[in-house]
């Protein structure tokens, strides 16, 4: 079902120029840094922000960890397309920490960053990172594009973000890097259980 939906969205969303040429680059990617923004039904455009390690959208201020270290994300285009992270309008610990989705071969589909000094597992992938215009894609090995991004509502304010991943009751979400232009709406609050954020240890 998911598979379909992929296609779906996709279909949508890339003309079929560049779904007959997967490995060709999509142009028009935005200009460094970049934040991203999650967009889905009743999703109306979420920034990106970091908590211990891991992805989530909405307000970070109203994150139940809130601690210095919660910050909306900004970022830079690294080496094989990876994404390097650092906070908006700051520095921290998590500098240069790269953007990772899960690997195929992964059961935890939380997305998150991998701390600078880490080599990283092949439980994630942090590499081939695109746009198509302002939508996030990833483009794998095999020239592959995929868009599959989800989201669980946390509360009100508060996604958090997984990939290839609806088990739980995640919604598809598209990242882009254009803000909205008006305050994003709220997410209705539907008392779901929050994901467990037992967090990767920070290193230094
Ligand atoms: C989080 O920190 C911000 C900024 O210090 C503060 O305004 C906000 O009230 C805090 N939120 C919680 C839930 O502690
Ligand atoms: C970052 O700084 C710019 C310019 O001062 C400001 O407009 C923006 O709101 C700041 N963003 C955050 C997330 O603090
Ligand atoms: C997404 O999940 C499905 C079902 O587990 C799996 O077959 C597929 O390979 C996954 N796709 C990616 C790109 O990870
Ligand atoms: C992933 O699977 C392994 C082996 O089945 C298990 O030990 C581990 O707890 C699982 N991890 C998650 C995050 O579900
Ligand atoms: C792989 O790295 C990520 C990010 O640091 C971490 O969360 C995860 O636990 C690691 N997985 C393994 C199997 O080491």
């Amino acid at each position: 079902m998911f598979s379909i939906l992929q296609g779906t969205l996709l279909a949508a969303l890339l003309p079929a120029a560049v779904l007959c040429a997967p490995q060709k680059r999509a142009a028009a990617a935005p200009t460094e840094p970049f934040e991203l923004y999650a967009y889905g039904t009743k999703i109306g455009g979420m920034p990106m922000f970091f908590n211990k390690g891991l992805a989530f959208a909405g307000n970070p201020s109203k994150t139940a960890d809130n601690d210095s270290y919660v910050e909306q994300v900004s970022f830079v285009t690294g080496d094989d397309d990876s994404w390097v992270a650092s906070p908006v309008n700051k520095t921290a610990e998590w500098s240069g920490s790269t953007l990772f989705i899960p690997s195929k071969v992964s059961n935890d589909t939380r997305i998150g960053f991998l701390p600078p000094s880490n080599g990283g597992n092949s439980s994630i992938d942090t590499t081939g990172f695109s746009f198509y215009g302002n939508t996030v894609l990833r483009i794998e090995d095999d020239g592959t594009m995929d868009m599959l991004f989800t989201a669980l509502v946390i509360d009100s304010e508060t996604i958090q973000l997984y990939w290839n991943d609806t088990s739980s009751g995640q919604v598809p979400v598209t990242l882009r890097s254009v803000a909205p232009t008006s305050p994003p709406p709220s997410v209705p609050a539907t008392p779901l259980q929050p994901a467990t954020t037992t967090s990767p240890q920070r290193r230094s």
